[in-house]
This record gives structure tokens, C-alpha cells and sequence, in this order.
């Protein structure tokens, strides 16, 4: 059995460890991407204690000092990580006690734990992180918006069961993942409120007897407030797993946008051609075009679906208050966050190189009878109840599809066999794009509605009101 090094904890061992459990139990691999952050919290926290007299003051600044040297040290990549000292909390604090002295270095441990020292590293990181994915998220709300308005005369058959329904503005579909995308912005930045009250001071479990002044830190990091258990404040890993649902559902989002992508771009549908940049060739068909960025966006949303589920249950049944089973909750982050981050940062530019094939869209906008219930808005206007004027048109779509005919090859003698209220302003009505501009309330797909959304969201997004 092979045995490792003196520990920071060692004091009450008498066998050092075993490497197996040595590599069994290190975080350092993954945690050292909470490197910034703790090293931010251990500054704040020192200040503290100098400032409340629980440390030398002259003890600040040699922490203080050595702690910038080594986040330098850590960003240059000349910081050599070890296994034998577990983790990120661990590994700096073994780091400085070389540089200035494990005397000194010694007390910038007291009053705390590495129980509170990581909840408070992962409620900064998780705090920043989600701020880039929120702007990379109105990044793609401001694609999806100007792909809509260069193209708001673009109109397209609306599906329901994939089966043509009625004609809709090809800027109406992509606003409906717009307004996706607001509610998933809005998540996140709600989930960082939540997120926003500093954990340090809560020890290992009991709090401190020592006279932390836990606000001061808090603000200094940047916090709203200071949390008002601990017990709780070291268990609690619900915004991490909140981070995950709020990423789960944005990935579930742009999957369904990635499997229209696949559909559209098939040579069956033809509603958009994908650039050659963001689609790869087959190693054996010579004439294939392969969507996989957005077959592999659908594909890696399981990845952060799982991870949401990984975590939920490690958390599941635990006792309060920390347990090691918590260390896990790190790999599904930052592997869930790195998903979603390329996939956000993908979307867009495919987005802005894609072609919308207008004629096609727009041919099979008006096919498969995309208009009949236009018609029968039109007999009811005329006075026939809604139910008997589904039925009358009901039954001109059944003549057409026996005879092969679609509504604008009938006269007005053959629409009047079936209803004496048809009169030749009828025909009016067969235009999809009329059929799209009768939608004219709020949120319909009129194209002057479509244009008001447009600009609603181009004033929030301006306003950081998205
Ligand atoms: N690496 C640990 C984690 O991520 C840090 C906290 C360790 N605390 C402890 N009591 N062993 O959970």
C-alpha cells in the first residue's frame, strides 16, 4: 500500500493516507476552476480578520500579497496542482504557507471552514457564470430578431402534428423562440438573486465563536446580504441545481429550434439552405450535407439534463449538514455550463449565415389548405354558427382532394354548391399572406403585429430590460 505526504489536517492521524484514497477523494482536477474565486474570498475574508483584530494587521498584507502571487502564478500555469493536498482550498493554502511562512500563513484559516469556503467559491463562480450565458443568450435573441425583420415578408406554412395548419411569418416562428429565450434570460438572472447572500462565517456547520464581521465581507464580494443559517448555508446546493433546470430548459429550447433546422434544411422541406461552414461532408456519400451542429446541440442537451438529474440525486436523502457526497456536485456544472456555452456561441452565427429558401416557404404556405379556416371565419361572418361552417368547409376540402384540385382552382359555382353565402369576395381570402395579416391582435402573426414584437424586443434588450 502506498502512503502519501503530510496533510493540513494531519494532526490526529497516525497512518498517512492511502494514494488510492488520495485519488478517490481529490476535487483539485475539476475545482481548480474556483481558483479565482477562492482566492477573491480568502483576500476578503483576511481583510476581515485584520480589521477585527482576530489576526496581526500586520499579518493582512503578507496574505493578501502572497495570495495575488499565486492567482499570477495559477494564470501563467506555472502553479503545479497536487492530489496529496485534495483540493483548490487546499492546494493555495499549502502554496502560500511556501511563500510567506506557514506561521503567518496559518491564520488565514481562522474562522472558517472549508465547508463555508466552498459554498461561498461556488456561489461567486456560479454568480459570474451565469451572467456570461445571459449575454450570450440576448446575443442570439438580437440574431433571431434581425433575421426576422430582413425577412418579414417571408411566410410559411404554421405546423400542428407536423401537419400544415394555417400560413404563418417565417419572423413570427423565430420570435416564438425569442420570447423562449426571454424566459430563460429571466431565470437565470432570478436564479443569481437567490444566489446572492454571502455563506461565510457559517464554519463548518455551528458558525463562529470568533468576531467576524460577515456583512463587510459579503459586501466586499459583492453580495446582497449575509445568510441566516448555518446549517443550511453549508448543505445548501439549490442554486446550483437551479442553474441546471434554468440550463436544461434553454437546451431543451434550442433543441426543438436545432430538430426544425434538420427538418428545414432537408432536401423534402427546403425552407433553409445551412452554410457549408457549419455542416460536414460523409466520408462515404459524395453528395451529403450533413446539419450536425445542430443534430449535436439536440444530442448534447442530454448531457445537461443529466447532469441536472446527477445532482438532484446526490442531494436527495443527504443529512444535514455537509457530507462529501456534495463534491459532486462540481463535474455536472461546469460540464452542463461548458454545453451550454458552446452551444449558445454556435447558434448564432449559424444562424446569421443561414439561407431562407422564401419561394419555397412561401409555395407551401399556401398548399395543403392552409386557408380553410380562414373560410370558415368568413361564413361565420356571414352569419353561419363557427360548427356549421367547419363542416361546409370540411366537405370543399374533401371534393378537392378526391378530384385533385386545391381551393383556388374552384369557381364560385362550384364554392356556392356548398354554401350560397360564398360571393366572389371570397378570393380575397385565399392569399396566405391575407390569412397571415387577419391575425391582427397582439402577439398574432399580422405582419404589423410581428414588426411591433420586433421592436418591443429590440427596446428591452436595449433597455437591459431582457
Ligand atoms: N472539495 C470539497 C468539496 O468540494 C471542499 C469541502 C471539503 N470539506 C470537508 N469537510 N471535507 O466539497
Amino acid at each position: 500500500m502506498k502512503k502519501s505526504t503530510q496533510k493540513l489536517w494531519g494532526g490526529r492521524f497516525t497512518a498517512p493516507t492511502d494514494e488510492l484514497v488520495e485519488e478517490f477523494t481529490a476535487s483539485i482536477n475539476f475545482d481548480k476552476r474556483l481558483y479565482a474565486e477562492d482566492i477573491a474570498g480568502s483576500i476578503a475574508h483576511a481583510k476581515m480578520l485584520g480589521r477585527q483584530q482576530i489576526i496581526p494587521a500586520a499579518d493582512v498584507n503578507p496574505i493578501v500579497t502572497g495570495l495575488e502571487q499565486i492567482k499570477a502564478e495559477i494564470e501563467r500555469g506555472e502553479f503545479v496542482f497536487s492530489v496529496a493536498l485534495e483540493d483548490i482550498h487546499m492546494n493555495i493554502e499549502s502554496r502560500l504557507s511556501e511563500i510567506i511562512g506557514s506561521e503567518v500563513a496559518g491564520r488565514l484559516h481562522t474562522g472558517r471552514s472549508r465547508n463555508d469556503q466552498v459554498a461561498l467559491d461556488l456561489r461567486l463562480y456560479i454568480r459570474s457564470q451565469l451572467l456570461k450565458v445571459e449575454a450570450l443568450i440576448a446575443e442570439l435573441i438580437l440574431v433571431l430578431v434581425d433575421k426576422a425583420e430582413s425577412n418579414l415578408e417571408v411566410i410559411m406554412p404554421g405546423f400542428t402534428h407536423l401537419q400544415q395548419a394555417q400560413p404563418v411569418l417565417f419572423a413570427h416562428h423565430l420570435l416564438a423562440y425569442v420570447e423562449m429565450l426571454k424566459r430563460d434570460l429571466s431565470r437565470l438572472a432570478d436564479c443569481r438573486k437567490r444566489l446572492s447572500l454571502s455563506p461565510l462565517g457559517s464554519g463548518a456547520l455551528a458558525g463562529s465563536s470568533f468576531a467576524l464581521d460577515r456583512e463587510s465581507v459579503a459586501a466586499e464580494l459583492g453580495f446582497d446580504g449575509v445568510t441566516g443559517n448555518s446549517l443550511d448555508a453549508v448543505s445548501d446546493r439549490d442554486g446550483v441545481a437551479e442553474a441546471l433546470f434554468d440550463f436544461s430548459l434553454l437546451m431543451v429550447h434550442l433543441t426543438r429550434f436545432c430538430e426544425e433546422l434538420v427538418l428545414w434544411s432537408s432536401v423534402q422541406f427546403n425552407f433553409i439552405t445551412l452554410s457549408d461552414s457549419f455542416c460536414t461532408g460523409s466520408s462515404i456519400m459524395p453528395q451529403k450535407k450533413n446539419p450536425d451542429v445542430p443534430e449535436l446541440i439536440r444530442g448534447k442537451s442530454g448531457r445537461v439534463v443529466g447532469s441536472l438529474v446527477n445532482l438532484l440525486m446526490t442531494l436527495k436523502s443527504l443529512p444535514l449538514a455537509y457530507n462529501k457526497d456534495m463534491q459532486e456536485d462540481k463535474e455536472p456544472f461546469f460540464d452542463a455550463l461548458d454545453t451550454v456555452v458552446g452551444s449558445l456561441r454556435i447558434m448564432a452565427p449559424m444562424i446569421i449565415e443561414m439561407r431562407v429558401n422564401k419561394e419555397v416557404m412561401a409555395r407551401q404556405a399556401g398548399a395543403g389548405f392552409s386557408t380553410a379556416t380562414e373560410i370558415a371565419d368568413y361564413l361565420v361572418r356571414k352569419g353561419l354558427p363557427f360548427r356549421s361552417a367547419h363542416e361546409v368547409v370540411g366537405k370543399v376540402v374533401a371534393f378537392c382532394e378526391v378530384n385533385n384540385l386545391v381551393f383556388t382552382d374552384l369557381t364560385i359555382m362550384q364554392w356556392q354548391e356548398y354554401s350560397d353565402l360564398f360571393s366572389e369576395d371570397l378570393f380575397r381570402l385565399l392569399a396566405p399572406m391575407d390569412a397571415v395579416d387577419a391575425k391582427n391582435l397582439f402577439g398574432g402573426t399580422a405582419r404589423k403585429q410581428v414588426q411591433a414584437q420586433i421592436e418591443l424586443v429590440r427596446r428591452d434588450l436595449k433597455k437591459g430590460r431582457i
